[in-house]
């Protein structure tokens, strides 16, 4: 309600999931940035960590066109959605555990209604426990590890990612080239 009143031009709601629910690739993020995703209605879009991931996508042939950074900017997934753990921008850029409980039905939803879904890759821990948690799945069982696959079933595999986030990139925790291994690793499961 803050943001609308002090941003009235930005998007300012709930981010809904982009690309096809056809695909067979799933990537799950933390949560609409203030000034990226939340500004512009569309997941990591004018966020730093899309700076990495849209890139990264048109490498591995899972999208086509330019990044513009703005909804508007044509650019397409292919064979691919995008989604949050929790849909909207959150106080402090920090998701609270009410957040993930509140969102996390609408997470459910996300990956019943994707009949062709072979493979998830989840950025950061906190997606990796929403995922996780989805599936009524023990954390303890499948442990966050990057580049780590998890599976369950003979459906779907889950693939973790240290987020690429600015922090992560910035300190050096995450890499270009250990964030395109995670995301090969994801694709090749699909
Ligand atoms: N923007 C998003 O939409 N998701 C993230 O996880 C980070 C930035």
């Amino acid at each position: 309600m803050e943001n609308r009143r002090q941003f009235p031009d930005w998007y300012n709601g709930a981010v809904p999931a982009f690309g096809s629910m056809d695909a067979s690739l799933l990537v799950v993020g933390l949560a609409p940035g203030l000034r990226g995703a939340n500004r512009s209605g569309r997941p990591f879009t004018g966020d730093y960590a899309g700076e990495l991931l849209y890139p990264s996508l048109l490498k591995y042939g899972r999208a086509r066109g330019t990044y513009g950074a703005e909804s508007d900017d044509g650019f397409e997934l292919v064979d691919c959605r995008i989604t949050n753990a929790v849909r909207c921008v959150p106080p402090a850029n920090k998701p609270t555990p009410q957040e993930q409980n509140t969102c996390r039905p609408f997470l459910i939803d996300e990956i019943n209604a994707m009949p062709r879904l072979k493979s998830i890759l989840v950025l950061g821990r906190i997606a990796h426990d929403a995922v996780m948690n989805t599936f009524g799945l023990k954390k303890s069982q499948y442990p966050f590890a990057h580049e780590a696959t998890h599976r369950f079933n003979n459906k779907l595999s889950i693939t973790d990612s240290y987020h690429c986030s600015r922090y992560n990139v910035n300190t050096g925790r995450l890499t270009a080239p250990m964030f395109h291994a995670a995301l090969e690793r994801a694709i090749s499961a699909t």
